[in-house]
């Protein structure tokens, strides 16, 4: 899995061990890979290797039902806990940006993210445009930017959920790269033929993906000057670090803002600072004129609000209250997915057979089939269904599938079942830590939890402290994530099926706990959809040891006259 992160069609930065969002990191050099591959080498099933902020700290003797692999990255004493320390950390070699699964050793190119913003972009329109359960989003635009490690889903994610769209992008080898892949299937640097592709495409109710070559204020400014009405509006582009690279000021070209960033830093942040303010007028324009537009977890919102934009936020002082424009997950993902358990299961076939993964797609759609209760299942079947056929695989044979904790369950189960059998090779099963409880994260994950616990991080300890107790294989907490240090606490696991009777007994506690802590918590926040969840888990899994706290809410009118 280090070296699929690792894998030159799959890093961002393959040669400083970034595999995406800019700076997401495996580990801070390659001495300490070096040392990495040779403990795993060499290791037994009764050691467990131990990695802090990418530094192997070494073998240390524990027991076969344990995890081989412990990671932890950029965790930082509260006092500390900033970007600015961070950096010096960073700087003198004790701390590692490990983002997500870059730092967790656990990713799977951009298909990742193309499952969850296909769901996040077809409950957009079934929330917001009036598209029905069984529709999709043929006729609609939809425009965002960045087709960078992650966000070069989006195109592709569209295209599949039927709409027409337009991913500005200001570096051309990055369109280069989608365009070859197939993900982007026009590509042009001329707003007007842009525009014309994709309105084309929505006349004749067929998807395309545009990569325009340029400025997503640009294109912004283009639409809204034409009157060219926009249905759904993004942004992808990399405003966890708007400073470091992470988004282009307008009027710089890709090379210009690299000269820039090197030769002067200060004059970037400040042209960064007003295109940021020009991108939000423009959003705030758009919307007016009927335009949905969410925070796509790249803290765009929260980059405005930090050049002093006060507007932005619900309370118009700070950002206590969340900001006027909603995260996709407070609007989307989490009441319709992260509520119930729904959730970026994934998994790899070691053997990096393509026809292990054809298998195991067949069995997880079969078993989707046999239990297809809501609509969510009926999108993760179609899903299914067509993922070889929409070619998603970069890199090692791997498929993301969103999935409740029951569905993860049994279709782990069943893998290494197939993998006793001999029908397949062994797999590795994970997650993007973007879950339902592997991330606290107030500005995304944990956006739609209202009741004050946002700015905990308790969640996501729990669940990674749970699942090392349950012996996952590979278990990683780190700072930071998609949105920044001291922004948010994100784990992951890792868990090779190798068909034994061991891996059975693991895979049926630790996948339950690993999303029902988080539905628990979701629950507990009194989140309608968890509560729901909660209860009707308590009524059949009591007899399987689970008894979860439940919220009763009081009577308003009650409470208000004791007070
Ligand atoms: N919602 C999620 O589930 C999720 C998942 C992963 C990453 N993210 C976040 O999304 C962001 C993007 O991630 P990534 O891995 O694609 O990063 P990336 O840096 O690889 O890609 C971002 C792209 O945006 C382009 N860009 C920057 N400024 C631009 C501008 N003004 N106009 C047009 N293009 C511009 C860059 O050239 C780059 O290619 C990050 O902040 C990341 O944390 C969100």
């Amino acid at each position: 899995m280090i070296d699929n992160n690792l894998d030159f069609d799959i890093a961002l930065y393959p040669y400083e061990l970034v595999t995406y969002g800019e700076t997401g990191q495996v580990c801070q050099n390659w001495m300490q890979y070096r040392l990495i591959r040779k403990y795993l080498e060499v290791m037994t099933d009764e050691q467990t290797l131990v990695v802090m902020s990418g530094h192997p700290l070494g073998l240390f003797h524990s027991h076969k039902m344990a995890p081989r692999c412990i990671i932890s990255n950029g965790l930082m004493v509260g006092m500390y806990d900033n970007q600015k320390d961070f950096n010096r950390a960073a700087a003198i070699g004790v701390a590692n940006y490990g983002q997500m699964t870059a730092g967790g050793w656990m990713y799977i190119g951009p298909q990742g993210i193309v499952h969850g913003t296909f769901n996040t972009l077809l409950n957009a329109g079934r929330l917001k445009l009036g598209i029905p359960e069984d529709g999709n989003l043929a006729g609609r635009l939809f425009i965002s930017a960045g087709l960078g490690g992650m966000s070069g889903a989006q195109g592709k994610a569209a295209e599949i959920a039927g709409a027409a769209s337009i991913i500005a992008e200001v570096d051309d080898s990055r369109i280069e790269t989608r365009y070859t892949q197939g993900w982007v299937s026009h590509r042009t640097s001329d707003l007007a033929e842009a525009v014309k592709i994709a309105q084309e495409h929505q006349a004749s109710k067929q998807p395309c993906a545009v990569a325009y070559h340029g400025n997503i204020v640009d294109l912004l400014e283009y639409v809204y000057n034409n009157n060219i009405h926009v249905d759904l509006l993004s942004d992808q582009t990399s405003c966890h670090v708007p400073y470091d690279g992470g988004y282009c000021p307008q009027g710089l070209t890709f090379e210009e803002r690299t000269r820039m960033l090197d030769e002067d830093p200060e004059q970037f942040a400040k042209l960064v600072d007003k295109t940021l303010q020009h991108h939000y007028e423009l959003v705030c324009k758009l919307h007016d004129k009927g335009t949905y537009f969410f925070d796509y977890g790249n803290a765009f919102l929260k980059a405005v609000y930090d050049t002093g934009v006060k507007s932005i936020c619900k309370n118009g002082e700070n950002d206590l209250d969340g900001f006027i424009f909603p995260s996709y997950v407070e609007d989307i993902l989490g009441p319709c997915l992260f509520d119930y358990g729904y959730g970026p299961f994934r998994w790899c076939c070691l053997s990096r057979n393509p026809e292990d993964l054809d298998k195991t797609d067949a069995a997880a759609a079969e078993y989707i089939k046999a239990h297809n209760r809501r609509y969510q299942d009926f999108d993760n079947y179609v899903w299914c269904r067509d993922a070889k056929k929409n070619k998603l695989v970069v890199g090692t044979q791997c498929r993301i599938l969103y999935q409740d904790a029951m569905g993860r369950m049994n279709i782990a189960l069943k893998f290494n079942e197939m993998v006793r059998n001999g029908e397949i090779g062994p797999v590795m099963l994970g997650r993007d830590h973007h879950d339902t409880g592997g991330t606290d994260s107030p500005f995304r994950e944990t956006s739609n939890i209202k009741d004050g616990s946002n700015i905990m991080a308790e969640m996501a300890t729990q669940c990674y402290a749970g699942n090392a107790a349950r012996g996952m294989s590979l278990i990683a907490l780190h700072n930071g994530g998609g949105v920044g240090i001291g922004k948010s606490i994100n784990g992951g696991f890792g868990m090779v099926c190798d068909g034994s009777e061991r891996v059975d007994q693991i895979l049926r506690q630790a996948m339950l706990w690993d999303v029902m802590g988080g539905v628990a918590r979701r629950s507990w926040a009194r989140n309608e959809n968890a509560m729901s969840t909660v209860r009707e888990w308590n009524d059949t899994q009591a007899e399987n040891g689970f008894m979860i706290t439940e919220p009763f809410i009081a009577d308003e009118e009650m409470i208000k006259s004791l007070l």
